[in-house]
């Protein structure tokens, strides 16, 4: 019998797999296709303070091997978060869930997440210092290690749950940036977010996107993602929840050698809804080939 078990900051995961915020909406959306609970956890839509629309459209750009998305964080707003969509969520998911929280300044950024540490259903914070799609926010807090540091001690000074902060890849040294989160005293990492891209369409010869540049996810940023995991594994002492371009049961296991504790998969929702099910169900089998008995004894394996 293998032991599928992982735990991030005392928060015990039945299994690594995590759908990604922004792929997985608030729950209850896939608990329509299958029974969310044979998840790890799974994150929710980046929340913001107040409600937001999001960015206009066209939002998507496909792309060979990923896709670009410049949502914009829309979200209808911590409150209705709490008082709707974590209401619908609670009869369809009985394991604690993963509060993604987005924001535009330090204010909003401890307002937000002091109120959902306060939800029974809410096990980790992770703090989305990285979203590539809004102006003077998300990723403009992580780019900058000392900002990054900020916001972790302003969130930190009001939460008593686990705060993960979720990086940016597009950075010159994340290693920087994830030593001053951890200094700062993050519970731990969560990396990448997407990479900055953009198509333009031949037609119009303007970009396909309407906010120019948008968020490039999906299998071809695995390698990107893996090469800045194993990097931040070597420099810090947190655990790290790996993400970017997860798509198979292989590329969790090598997410895991990495350096990563949990895996998240987010692009790979989109195209199939069951993803992340089929990813559980095919991990013993993928174990046994490897003689792999205990999950989290190959995490940061290939260092
Ligand atoms: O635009 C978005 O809502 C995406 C957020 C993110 O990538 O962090």
């Amino acid at each position: 019998m293998v032991n599928l078990k992982v735990n991030l900051s005392g928060l015990e995961l039945d299994n690594p797999i995590i759908p990604a915020s922004g792929t997985f909406g608030y729950g209850y959306e896939f608990a329509e296709f299958y029974d969310i609970n044979c998840l790890g956890t799974f994150s929710f839509k980046g929340t913001t303070r107040e409600p937001r629309f999001g960015n206009p459209t066209p939002r998507i750009a496909e792309c060979p091997a990923g896709m670009i998305n410049s949502v914009g964080l829309q979200n209808p707003g911590v409150e209705k978060v709490i008082s709707e969509e974590l209401k619908k969520l609670k009869p369809c998911f009985n394991k604690k869930v993963i509060a993604n929280v987005g924001g535009f300044s330090l204010d909003e950024y401890s307002e937000t997440c002091a109120m959902l540490d306060k939800e029974e259903q809410v096990g980790l914070l992770e703090v989305n210092i990285s979203c590539p799609n809004v102006h003077n926010g998300g990723m403009s807090f992580g780019t900058d290690p000392k900002m990054a540091a900020e916001v972790t001690r302003r969130v930190k000074e009001v939460t008593t749950k686990p705060v993960y902060i979720k990086l940016s890849p597009n950075v010159t040294d994340i290693v920087a940036i994830a030593k001053a989160c951890e200094d700062a005293g993050a519970d731990g990492i969560s990396m990448i977010n997407t990479l900055l891209g953009m198509r333009i369409d031949l037609r119009t010869k303007k970009p396909v996107i309407a906010n120019k540049m948008g968020g490039f996810s999906g299998s071809a940023i695995l390698p990107v993602a893996l090469r800045m995991v194993y990097q931040v594994y070597e420099n810090v002492n947190i655990p790290i929840i790996g993400m970017g371009g997860i798509t198979t049961v292989s590329d969790v296991i090598e997410m895991m050698l990495a350096g990563a504790t949990a895996v998240q998969v987010g692009a790979a929702n989109l195209v199939n809804p069951f993803a992340c099910k089929e990813i559980i169900e095919k991990l013993p089998e993928e174990m046994a080939k490897y003689g792999i008995n205990n999950l989290s004894d190959i995490i940061g394996g290939a260092h």
